[in-house]
């Protein structure tokens, strides 16, 4: 098959693309080609390092979606030419190539109305979001929630997920993203860059946000953090870490 492969850790421009053997799914797994996958910081932060578990050259990539081409022996729920979507772990080899296999309990299926492009970018960015807000947080109706970079891929997903919970919304967004926030749903908008972004977001703080979860690279590039008002316990964290949601 083909990938775009990572032969020792390093930037984006030393991807070069190449070809692989074919991978085999084991008995639990499905054999998926890939149609669509997306871009994560995740990505470009995990080649810089490298990782212990990789066999190089490595495949980057863990978001995906595309058709199954072959199920494990015990797979008995999926079926070749079922159209799917999902997450994988930085850990194994990644979605960048023709084919990949996943763990076929972690897969999900791509509804009819939606295309291989829009699928493939929902899993790592929406699935943060979700997990921030709906599982750690609990956001529910009357919060006041913060999101840090509501134009970013997780931020997006957070404000519109906040909204449905039915949160009050304020976002920090650079000038230029604005119209973009308000589209998705955010109630107040507190510009980053601009003079008074300190202070505005200090005086938001001080309207209540008593629970915060952060997702900030510790590289200090696109930052989110969800904070809900309307929580007994406070959840300190150092912005100097990002949460791994696992
Ligand atoms: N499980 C996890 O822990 C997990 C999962 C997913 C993502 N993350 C992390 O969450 C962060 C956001 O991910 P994402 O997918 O939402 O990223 P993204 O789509 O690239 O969004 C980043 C946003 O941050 C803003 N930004 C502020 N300063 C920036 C800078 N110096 N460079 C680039 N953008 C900057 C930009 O909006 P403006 O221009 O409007 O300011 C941009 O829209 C990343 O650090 C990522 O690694 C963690």
């Amino acid at each position: 098959m083909k990938a775009i492969l990572l032969d020792a850790p390093g930037p984006p421009s030393s991807l070069r693309v190449g070809e692989l053997e074919d991978p085999v799914p084991s008995p639990n797994e499905v054999l998926v080609r890939v149609q669509a996958t997306s871009l994560n910081p995740v990505d470009f932060k995990v080649a810089a390092i490298g990782s212990d578990l990789w066999t190089y050259p490595h495949v980057l990539g863990v978001d995906a979606a595309g058709i199954i081409e072959q199920a494990g022996a015990k797979v008995s729920n999926w079926l070749p030419g079922d159209r799917v979507f999902y997450h994988t772990t930085w850990r194994r080899p990644g979605t960048y190539a023709e084919l990949n296999t996943v763990p076929s309990h972690t897969i999900a299926r791509i509804p009819e109305s939606v295309n291989y492009v829009d699928a493939a970018a929902i899993p790592c960015a929406g699935l943060t979001a979700y997990s921030s807000l709906y599982r750690r947080l609990h956001a529910n109706s009357g919060d006041l929630v913060l999101v840090h970079s509501g134009s970013g891929g997780v931020g997006g997903f957070a404000i519109q997920l906040a909204k449905r919970a039915g949160a009050t919304v304020v976002t920090t967004c650079s000038a230029a993203n604005t119209d973009y926030v308000r589209k998705l749903g955010a109630d107040q908008v507190i510009i980053t860059g601009a003079k008074t972004y300190s202070s505005e977001l200090e005086r938001s703080r001080v309207r209540g946000f008593l629970m915060r979860l952060s997702i900030i690279s510790a590289r200090g590039m696109a930052s989110i953090i969800c904070a809900c008002s309307h929580r007994r316990e406070a959840w300190p964290l150092s912005p100097a870490y990002p949460i791994y949601l696992g």
